[in-house]
């Protein structure tokens, strides 16, 4: 998508919105020295720690890493994607963003207008449903709302409505004007054996689902009714514009939230009443998805409203199960998982009901960390007293360390195990030892560096960032060899370009170059956080050794098997002597070109 004549064009734009101009527009911002500073919108703090840099046109918040051009601001704040932030830009001074679809304008042209009638049907139904909840014929809604203890207040701010009937929408949304073909794109409406048309949510209490901007997408709604042969909750069918495995209820509440008060998390719980019982008791950053598996799309969502989540689904079996895998997504993600355990086999909606917000507020604030909920978890009916049954609680617990980065932050993980299973620590730490050694064998051969952190691709990164943030001491040594992956080749060969025509690598072009949304590495390194390694010369001589050394032990034991093969006397002489001068570099740590 992003070809020559748009990048242009964005080049353009950003150079007409000057970075702290647009960030002026939402905090207050001031001058100080060469650089304007202001209180970091994205974290909570009184004093500033965001810097703008107005000659790189980049910000960077010292207290929590924020960091990014003109548009990564606009996103994060307006918690929308990257063309609507161009598009919030643009309309800012006066530039009309180009179309650069022609050949297929037509076709787009008729799908915005299908589009349209659908978002258009939706809202008019939305509205409807909500004004049939205050009529003496949703007594049976009204009745349940009671039960359910919901307010005026929740009831207007999540839009909760009623289907009188099977036909009442049909007959009024017809009155509008809107056709049955609209309504049944729109999943309004199913066709029956006799081919006439019925309401879907028909005599259930309605819940409007929106996307992120607050467009009305499509329905859940939940039964009345003491039928166990229903579905409890009936959700909109897949249409034009609502998918599940794409949809969080409460997102956009969530986003509205977040731009007047200063939470700096989500909380993901399992249904919608979930959610409404949450943001009742005064968690107004709660979420949820629609009783559908997490996906990579979900985590896509929610990373325009924060990196940070935590994970309280259902305290049942079913939920801690579904959080077990949740927690895996939104880590390979690259969020900071926490996990919350419910008591009692309770919901949050049940918790906070019987024991009071203050309570749930409670249990949020002793939120743990992922891996070790995931130990909990594995540890969980688990008879220590049986030898066979401990030892394989211990290698599962085991192999979720793999997925960590650093030996410190394993260590933490391995006391834990030790305290539920008894076995002493350097027991584990061999153990761990061993099962690492196969899985990083087995990265090796897809080179999968995207999903796991491993050594090597830790040395690239923070290399690169060195490279790319002009670090005096780096050596002109050639690393090309040991990038792996395209994104990384691709900003080697900008770095060295830049240096041999002597020009200055500015951040703000990567955000031009690369479409960041999909490369964590590259946000890695261009938020790379240099505090961490301690004495980062020496730390880049480690790095380097690294690469070298895997590339020196890798041919050592290709020459090994050559030799095992080889009958030739020469040969083998020769072998050898290759395999001698390789140990010779590994002990001398021999750096070439
Ligand atoms: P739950 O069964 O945990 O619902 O399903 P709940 O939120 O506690 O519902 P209440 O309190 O009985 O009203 C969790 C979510 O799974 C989806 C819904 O989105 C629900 O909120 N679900 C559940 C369905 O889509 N269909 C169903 O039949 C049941
Ligand atoms: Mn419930």
């Amino acid at each position: 998508m992003k070809d020559e004549e748009f990048r242009n064009w964005v080049t353009e734009l950003k150079s007409r919105c000057d970075i702290v101009t647009v960030i002026s527009r939402y905090c207050n911002v001031v001058q100080r020295g060469r650089n304007y500073w202001c209180c970091c919108p994205f974290h909570i703090e009184k004093t500033p720690s965001l810097c703008i840099y107005d000659y790189e046109q980049v910000y960077h918040c010292y207290g929590c890493k924020e960091h990014g051009d003109v548009i990564t601001f606009v996103r994060k704040m307006e918690s929308c994607d990257y063309m609507q932030a161009v598009e919030i830009l643009a309309k800012s001074v006066g530039m009309e963003v180009p179309t650069f679809t022609k050949s297929n304008e037509e076709e787009i042209v008729k799908r915005k207008k299908e589009k349209d009638a659908v978002f258009s049907v939706l809202a008019e139904a939305n509205k409807h449903y909500q004004a049939n909840l205050l009529t003496p014929d949703a007594k049976l809604a009204q009745d349940y709302i009671k039960k359910r203890k919901l307010g005026r207040r929740e009831l207007e701010e999540f839009g909760l409505g009623y289907s009188i009937s099977p036909q009442e929408i049909i007959t009024y949304l017809k009155d509008k004007g809107y056709s049955t073909e609209t309504m049944s794109k729109a999943g309004l409406i199913d066709k029956g054996e006799w081919g006439g048309f019925y309401d879907h949510f028909s005599q259930r209490l309605t819940f409007p689902l929106y996307n992120i901007h607050g467009d009305c997408i499509g329905f859940s709604a939940r039964i009345l009714v003491d039928d166990k042969t229903k579905a409890k909750y009936k959700n909109s069918p897949t249409t034009i514009v609502f998918d599940k495995s794409n949809t969080i209820f409460g997102i956009n509440l969530v986003r509205k939230n977040k731009q007047t008060m200063n939470f700096n998390n989500v909380v993901i719980v399992e249904g919608q009443m979930d959610v409404i019982a949450m943001h009742k008791g005064g968690f107004r950053n709660a979420v949820a998805c629609l009783g559908t598996a997490f996906t990579n799309q979900h985590a896509k969502l929610l990373k325009l409203i924060s990196n940070n989540v935590v994970v309280c689904l259902d305290g049942d079996g079913a939920g801690q199960k579904a959080a077990y895998k949740i927690v895996d997504i939104l880590a390979e993600n690259g969020f900071n998982v926490k996990c919350v355990l419910i008591p009692d086999g309770n919901d949050p909606d049940e918790y906070i009901n019987k024991f009071g917000a203050e309570k749930m507020k409670e249990l949020l604030d002793n939120a743990i960390n992922y891996i070790d909920f995931q130990i909990d978890y594995l540890a969980r009916d688990v008879d220590f007293s049986k030898s066979d049954e401990k030892s394989k609680f211990v290698r599962n617990a085991l192999d979720l360390l793999n997925k960590l980065g650093t030996g410190s932050e394993k260590q933490v993980y391995l006391k834990h195990i030790k305290q539920l299973s008894g076995v002493p620590i350097d027991i584990l730490q061999q153990d761990l030892f061993n099962s690492g050694k196969v899985i990083s064998k087995e990265i090796d051969v897809s080179s999968n560096i995207h999903n796991i952190e491993d050594g090597n691709n830790k040395a690239i990164k923070f290399i690169l960032a060195s490279m790319v943030y002009k670090k005096e001491y780096v050596k002109p040594y050639d690393i090309g060899r040991f990038l792996h992956n395209d994104t990384y080749k691709r900003l080697y060969e900008l770095i060295l370009n830049k240096k041999k025509n002597g020009e200055e690598l500015k951040i703000s072009l990567l955000y031009d170059e690369f479409d960041l949304e999909d490369e964590p590495n590259l946000v890695d390194i261009i938020n790379y956080n240099f505090e961490q390694n301690g004495n980062n010369e020496k730390y880049y001589e480690e790095c380097l050794w690294n690469l070298y050394e895997k590339e020196y032990k890798q041919k050592q034991a290709e020459l090994n098997d050559k030799f095992k093969e080889c009958t030739d006397v020469n040969k083998r002489k020769e072998i050898l002597n290759e395999i001698s001068q390789l140990s010779r570099k590994l002990k001398n740590k021999v750096m070439e070109e």
